[in-house]
């Protein structure tokens, strides 16, 4: 009984070690289409081929990394393949404490053994999603029916250029269940960018719970109807009461679900601007709260019209733009009510930066407000833009003592920029250059390149696509982009973070359209981001591309699949 067992043991090694026959495969460039593009990449010969005896390992510290990795492996290969820390496996995980780079690894692929090693555990976990790459994109489809699964021999060395990689959602002019919040990081995780920025608070909807305002999600989540056709050119109001809100518990739940990705989420609340549904859910933040919500074109629903004639003078705002309605800066009442907000926001959010909003702030409402105007007095303030500029640092100082700093759109400047605040340049790049040279930190997001709210096409053919804000960026337009700009020195470009993709969406109603509007962008955006700019070239990125399409369909995401109806030029 003993012996047969030990023979079983033996020939089981003995399979596992030998009978490979893919030993010495000639692999080729097409073996190995990775988005965004490593920094260094060294073919070799042979694949390593997933068995049943496969086990991942590695120390403790990198326990998360190695159950994604289990879990991906077993979910997808239909194979127990587990994550142990007592024994070596043939897939090894480890931490190098050789590498230098931030972020970086090292991906050593042969047909006996997979070696990925990290300067730190997020390094070993994009070493994991360069893997996934280089696995068969049917694999994610969950339905594969070899038993060939395969990983083509490699050397790859590799770091971000930027430390922020960011994505942005608004989730304020429609909101999207917790599921695709995931979809969404995970999607995030396999373009190896880092932060999602979790727009939350809107004109059209306040979407977090605040257990101490109730009223914020009671009343600030829901709208009475939503305008319909393009904002400016309204065909009527769908009359549909939409709303909804993130409950802490499902705040925590996405942080966790991010953080395990090596993903940030920075939330957004709004001030002093787009601040309409907490304004109605308590009157007393604007400068004016007897005065009703001023309703565009008379698009107002019948049941908004109906609830202002009864006295509910305010409404959570049913059409897009910008709204004179913003928090009231003389009122202490406003401050007292940010902070108690952003007390329940610092600990959800793990987060070493809040976004604090800052655009788009009209000052026709402070103009005229006596209490806004004392504040100016007595602060001996020059104009309004001041006052907005008093208004974040305040925010600012209240923030920093909890141990956060703040991000603003890039407005915070006008009026003098508060003192540790980091730049989001989003209306071109010009505050992005201006904060640089005074030395904040900056992250682009010019509408140019990285507004993925516009049209895939050009004008001619918008009709073509689902209606959308109006521009046009297309991929390529995307992939040429730089986020350090040539009016700054060296030095200044240092305080060039990274750029992000902007998804605001007004017209986006459905997870389907987000994903559209996302994809392909996204992926040109990962490798201006990550790829060094001596290393990018155009038609090498659509050659990959046309993979990367094949794992959106694994995945079953949607995107632009026009983008991918072009000319026979996808060759490197
Ligand atoms: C913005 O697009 N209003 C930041
Ligand atoms: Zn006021």
């Amino acid at each position: 009984m003993k012996r047969s067992l030990i023979v079983l043991l033996v020939s089981s090694i003995l399979i596992s070690a030998c009978v490979n026959p893919y030993k010495n495969s000639q692999n080729m460039v097409s073996d190995y289409l990775i988005i965004p593009k490593p920094q260094s990449l060294e073919i070799s010969q042979g694949r390593f081929l997933i068995t049943p005896q496969t086990k991942i390992s590695g120390t403790s510290d990198l326990e998360n990394e190695g159950q994604y990795l289990a879990s991906f492996l077993t979910l997808t290969t239909k194979m127990n393949i587990p994550f142990v820390t007592q024994s070596s496996g043939t897939i090894e995980l480890k931490i190098d404490k050789n590498i230098k780079e931030d972020e970086g690894y090292i991906l050593l692929v042969t047909s006996d053994k997979i070696l990925i090693s990290g300067k730190n555990s997020t390094g070993v976990f994009y070493g994991i999603q360069t893997l996934k790459q280089l696995l068969p994109a049917s694999l994610e489809t969950g339905k594969t029916s070899t038993n060939k699964i395969t990983i083509p021999a490699v050397t790859i060395k590799d770091n971000p250029r930027f430390s922020y990689r960011g994505m942005h959602l608004d989730v304020g002019r429609h909101i999207f269940p917790v599921s695709f919040i995931k979809k969404y990081i995970d999607l995030i995780a396999l373009h190896k960018m880092n932060t999602l920025h979790w727009h939350l608070t809107e004109d059209q909807g306040w979407r977090i719970e605040i257990k101490k305002y109730p009223k914020l999600t009671e009343v600030g989540s829901k709208r009475y109807g939503t305008i319909t056709g393009h904002f400016h050119q309204e065909t009527g109001n769908d009359e549909t009461e939409y709303g909804g809100f993130y409950t802490q518990e499902e705040v925590k739940d996405i942080v966790k679900y991010a953080t395990q990705r090596h993903i940030t989420v920075i939330p957004e609340i709004e001030l002093p601007g787009h601040a309409s549904a907490a304004i109605a859910s308590y009157t007393f933040l604007s400068c004016f709260p007897d005065e009703p919500t001023f309703v565009t074109n008379n698009m107002g629903s019948k049941a908004g019209k109906e609830a202002q004639a009864k006295g509910s003078s305010k409404i959570v705002q049913e059409t897009w733009g910008v709204f004179d309605d913003v928090f009231c800066a003389g009122n202490e009442k406003t401050f007292t009510f940010l902070e108690d907000v952003l007390a329940e926001i610092i600990p959800l959010f793990p987060s070493e930066y809040v976004h604090i909003g800052g655009d788009e702030c009209p000052k026709s409402n402070w103009q005229r407000c006596p209490a806004c105007q004392k504040r100016i007095k007595d602060n001996k303030l020059a104009d309004e833009h001041e006052l907005q500029s008093y208004f974040i640092q305040r925010i600012e100082k209240y923030l920093n003592t909890k141990g956060k700093k703040i991000i603003g759109w890039d407005e915070i400047l006008e009026g003098g920029l508060a003192p540790n605040a980091t730049v989001m340049s989003w209306r071109g790049e010009k505050g992005g250059i201006e904060a640089a040279k005074q030395h904040h930190n900056v992250i682009m997001t010019p509408g140019t390149h990285c507004y993925f709210d516009k049209y895939q096409v050009d004008k001619q053919d918008y009709a073509k696509e689902p209606l959308a804000i109006g521009g046009f960026i297309s991929v390529e337009k995307v992939y040429s982009y730089d986020p350090t700009p040539d009016a700054l020195t060296a030095e200044e470009k240092k305080y060039i973070l990274g750029a992000q993709g902007n998804v605001w969406t007004e017209y986006m109603d459905t997870t389907n359209y987000v994903e559209y509007m996302v994809l392909p962008r996204m992926s040109a955006l990962s490798e201006v981001v990550w790829t060094p700019k001596e290393n990018k070239n155009w038609n090498d990125f659509k050659f990959r591309l046309n993979t990367m399409k094949v794992l959106y369909d694994a995945l079953g995401v949607n995107y632009a699949k026009h983008v991918f109806e072009t000319k026979k030029d996808n060759t490197p």
